[in-house]
């Protein structure tokens, strides 16, 4: 697997990481012995970044990663490289959230999950959501003090704008900035990966298969009543019928390139930019060899990056991408 560097520490990732998220939840039901088999083959394939958060099955899955690193002692500990996230507060079973950005409840929730995960130290540690009531100034000195503490190795942002990392960044290194990023979600673009060149932090895309949609895998009318796509608005009515015919027109060009739709939706965002590093989610084997297989292969010209861009348009995708209980946090 070709490899990426993360911050300005540089510390080398897999071109791919590895979304664990579905593995406890949102997308349905999971088998953990199914999805420690997929973490084991990713590894195997050389994926070493793996993404979880604490909200996540409600510390399920840093449990589950936590188990999967054991597993391989300390050996594999110094193999991956594990990034999870703070900030995100719901009642079990609930999908409200409340954003905590306090410093009492950072310490809080870096040494639980420091013990789900069973390490000493995590190696990215993002905050998931920002609490505007807590200045981003006062937040980087709480994250700095976890690095000093030894607990964390380097700090990362998700879904905050390009203004807050600026800020973020005269305080202490922002080594990641997560997002939304993919063919129908294009809001990085606004200026975002610009701070990030131009600031030596590595922007790491989340969902960049759109959840399943673009892979042309998934419809609203199979989706079980539990799974969060069944109510997210690009997934419903009208919408999806029109996001659909964007899909079928991406299955037509990947075709043509000896591609799946996923393998060129991933590749599509590693043409965009060297330092986007998509950690795509699954929990099958068969999926992950096909996305990792993505990496290899050879980059969309800049003709095709532009043809893709254009089918993608954001006038041309019905619905926006969360509810507005998901939009908490999203700067
Ligand atoms: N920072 C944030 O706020 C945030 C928000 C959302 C997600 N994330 C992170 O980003 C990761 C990835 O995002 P995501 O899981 O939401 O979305 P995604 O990667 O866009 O899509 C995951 C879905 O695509 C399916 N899939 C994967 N490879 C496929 C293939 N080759 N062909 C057909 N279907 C395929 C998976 O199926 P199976 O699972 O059934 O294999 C799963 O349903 C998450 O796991 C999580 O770690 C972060």
């Amino acid at each position: 697997m070709k490899q990426r560097s993360l911050g300005t520490a540089r510390t080398a990732v897999s071109a791919l990481g590895l979304g664990c998220m579905g593995m406890s939840e949102f997308y349905g039901e999971s088998d953990d012995s199914q999805s420690l088999a997929t973490l084991t083959r990713a590894l195997a394939l050389g994926v070493n970044f793996f993404d979880t958060a604490d909200t996540y099955g409600f510390g399920h899955n840093e449990s589950l990663l936590g188990r999967f690193i054991a597993q391989g002692g300390a050996a594999r500990r110094a193999q991956v490289v594990v990034a999870t996230k703070f900030g995100i507060v719901r009642a079990p079973g609930q999908y409200e959230r409340r954003i905590d950005n306090s410093d009492a409840y950072i310490r809080s929730a870096c040494d639980a999950s420091l013990q789900r995960l069973g390490v000493d130290c995590i190696d990215l540690y993002y905050c998931h959501r920002r609490n505007p009531d807590v200045p981003i100034e006062a937040m980087m000195a709480s994250l700095a003090a976890l690095v000093r503490a030894g607990k964390v190795r380097q700090i990362g942002l998700s879904e905050a704008s390009a203004d807050t990392l600026r800020k973020a960044c005269a305080v202490h290194p922002v080594a990641a900035v997560q997002s939304e990023y993919s063919l129908w979600s294009r809001e990085p673009e606004g200026g975002m990966l610009q701070a990030c060149s131009e600031l030596g932090t590595s922007f790491v895309a989340y969902s960049p298969l759109g959840r399943a949609f673009l892979t042309g895998t998934v419809s609203s009318a199979t989706l079980a009543d539990n799974d969060f796509r069944k109510h997210n608005p690009r997934f419903s009515g009208a919408a999806e019928a029109s996001n659909r015919e964007r899909v079928e027109a991406l299955r037509g060009i990947a075709d043509g390139l000896g591609m799946t739709n996923a393998q060129l939706a991933l590749a599509w965002l590693l043409a965009k930019h060297p330092h986007v590093v998509p950690i795509p989610g699954t929990r099958r084997i068969a999926y992950l060899e096909q996305n990792v297989a993505a990496a290899a292969h050879d980059p969309p010209s800049t003709e095709q990056v532009a043809q893709l861009d254009a089918l993608f348009d954001p006038a041309r995708v019905a619905g926006t991408r969360y509810t507005d209980a998901g939009m908490a946090g999203i700067e």
